[in-house]
């Protein structure tokens, strides 16, 4: 399947649609542009060149893209100030208001497109690819959340008098969110974040990751294009424990949106708990994923391996969505390693604005550190199945990782997620299904899973048993559409609301009864 025929004779890959292309023309005044960025916040901020950190390319370290001057303490401590009155005004401003300046974001982002992939691509290590997908979310997210906000809030809801009182419920922001995000989707979960927050009348202290604060440094220079207060929706760059610190240990934060790691929801919970006196907060916490494919002795096997290859390997494995662990019925798992093999070998890595490329780089070095450590023991035990073939000509100046195949005795040898392209396999025996899900719900996460099978009852019995929040059957377990498959999980993968789902924005308001005897 992933052979010669898919890319023309200079390697280009054919399965790039010919809508990229006109967009590649205009990313050419990107390539080499520098963005010297500070903090965005309602206040004027000194220039301070100690506390300035320059940003290079994953691929090639040698590429600067610019340089972020990270937030102090002080600073994000003024910010909040800043937002707390902000917060009554903005939350009386109509939603109707408020959802005009998100459709005002969307379309400064499409305008902007060939930009924001091309500072995804630099800053972020991402093809050009899911660079697209990435800012066509994030608009998405803006046009979403603008429509539910007006349907849902915009006006209040008339509810029964039987005693000849009236009776409305409103909804209103509930003061000020921290929205904290990840690197791995810099512009669409960094956007949809503030965008539902802010439209649902909180004000925003945005702490975007530190590997990709210029691409959010822009898309927050849009959004004030686009009409936002600058003491609405701040941006505070800079490390997570030190910002972080400020923003969950004030007890005028009323809501922290975080996306990232299990480990950091679980500081910042107890960081939002151990605050003296302050209100309960609400915690809006996706995180990540060990994440599983069932596969019986029905699925189609070259059907599977381009689910499988897409699954674990498109974005470098760097989705919290990726498919780490492949559960595969003795009866089809030869054929399925065998055409595995074939594909892996045709992978490309390379550099991510090539449109040759298959695979980028991971983030940084300290990604690639620990994900060689865990190649190398899997290695050392002799489990390899396959790996892509990667050339020191693209390699020794960036932070890349091979795809990788492993076989594994089950999903408990896995003791942490393995946030890049690293797949794991277990074959398993008919009579063994059942052990198979106790497994796989017993690991605790409950982001995406998959099953592929031709038996219809079959994968409706699994997808009913399985603890998770996203189920696909018969397709790659990647690459939610906003509105049409809300994203998010349960147990150690988050709190449970659905970005890009019709309850999302509830989380954000608060609601208040009014009772008039009058
Ligand atoms: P991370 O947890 O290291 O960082 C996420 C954010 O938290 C960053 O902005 C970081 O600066 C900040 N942070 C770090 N320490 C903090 C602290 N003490 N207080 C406050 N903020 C702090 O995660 P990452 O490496 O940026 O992203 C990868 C992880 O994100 C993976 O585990 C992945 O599965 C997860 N993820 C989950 C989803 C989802 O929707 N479930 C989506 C994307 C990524
Ligand atoms: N929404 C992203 C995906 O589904 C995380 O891959």
């Amino acid at each position: 399947i992933y052979g010669p025929k898919r890319r023309n004779s200079r390697g280009v890959n054919l399965n790039i649609r010919s809508h990229y292309y006109p967009l590649m023309d205009k990313m050419g005044g990107f390539m080499d542009k520098q963005y010297p960025t500070k903090p965005l916040l309602a206040f004027d901020v000194a220039d301070d060149s100690a506390n300035t950190h320059s940003v290079t390319s994953p691929f090639d370290r040698r590429q600067t893209v610019g340089s972020v001057q990270w937030t102090s303490k002080e600073q994000a401590a003024k910010a909040l100030d800043a937002a707390w009155e902000a917060f009554p005004r903005w939350d009386a401003t109509p939603v109707a208001e408020r959802a005009a300046i998100l459709r005002r974001l969307g379309d400064l982002m499409e305008e902007h497109m060939a930009e924001l992939m091309t500072l995804c691509s630099r800053e972020g290590g991402k093809l050009l690819t899911d660079g697209v997908d990435e800012i066509k979310e994030a608009v998405d997210f803006c046009r979403y959340y603008a429509m539910r906000a007006e349907e849902s809030f915009g006006e209040p809801i008339e509810l029964p008098g039987p005693t000849g009182e009236s009776n409305r419920l409103m909804m209103g922001g509930k003061g000020v969110f921290a929205a904290i995000s990840p690197w791995n989707f810099p512009v669409a979960i960094f956007c949809g974040q503030i965008v539902a927050a802010a439209v649902a009348g909180n004000t925003v202290l945005a702490k975007p990751a530190e590997q990709t604060s210029i691409v959010a440094h822009r898309v927050i220079e849009l959004l004030y294009e686009a009409g936002m207060p600058r003491d609405v929706v701040q941006l505070l760059p800079g490390d997570g424990p030190t910002v972080g610190s400020v923003l969950t240990s004030d007890p005028r934060i009323t809501g922290v949106v975080f996306t990232g790691g299990t480990d950091t929801a679980q500081i910042i919970n107890r960081a939002l708990a151990a605050r003296d006196n302050a209100p309960l907060p609400t915690l809006i916490a996706e995180t990540g994923g060990m994440n599983a494919m069932i596969v019986d002795s029905t699925a189609l096997p070259e059907q599977v391996v381009v689910d499988v290859i897409q699954s674990a390997f498109q974005s470098a494995g760097q989705r919290c969505s990726a498919l780490r662990v492949l559960y595969l019925q003795d009866d089809v798992a030869d054929r399925v390693i065998e055409i595995l093999k074939g594909a892996m070998s045709e992978l490309r890595i390379g550099d991510p604005r090539d449109l040759g490329t298959d695979v980028g780089p991971v983030i940084d070095e300290d990604a690639r550190k620990g994900l060689m450590a865990h190649i190398e023991k899997l290695k050392g035990e002799n489990r390899l199945v396959a790996e892509t073939p990667m050339s020191a000509e693209h390699t020794q100046h960036g932070t890349f990782v091979p795809p990788v195949a492993f076989t594994i005795d089950s999903i408990d040898a896995l003791t942490r997620e393995q946030f890049g392209p690293v797949l794991h396999i277990v074959r398993f025996k008919a009579r063994e299904l059942d052990k198979v899900i106790n497994d796989i719900n017993g690991r605790g996460y409950g982001l995406t899973f998959g099953v592929h099978s031709r038996n219809e009852s079959f994968a409706a019995e699994i997808a009913q048993k399985i603890r998770v929040g996203n189920v696909y059957i018969n397709r790659n377990i990647i690459g939610a559409v906003v509105g049409v498959q809300p994203f998010g999980g349960q147990g150690l993968s988050g709190t449970g609301p659905k970005a890009g789902g019709p309850h999302y924005l509830q989380r954000f308001v608060t609601e208040k009864t009014i009772t008039n005897n009058t």
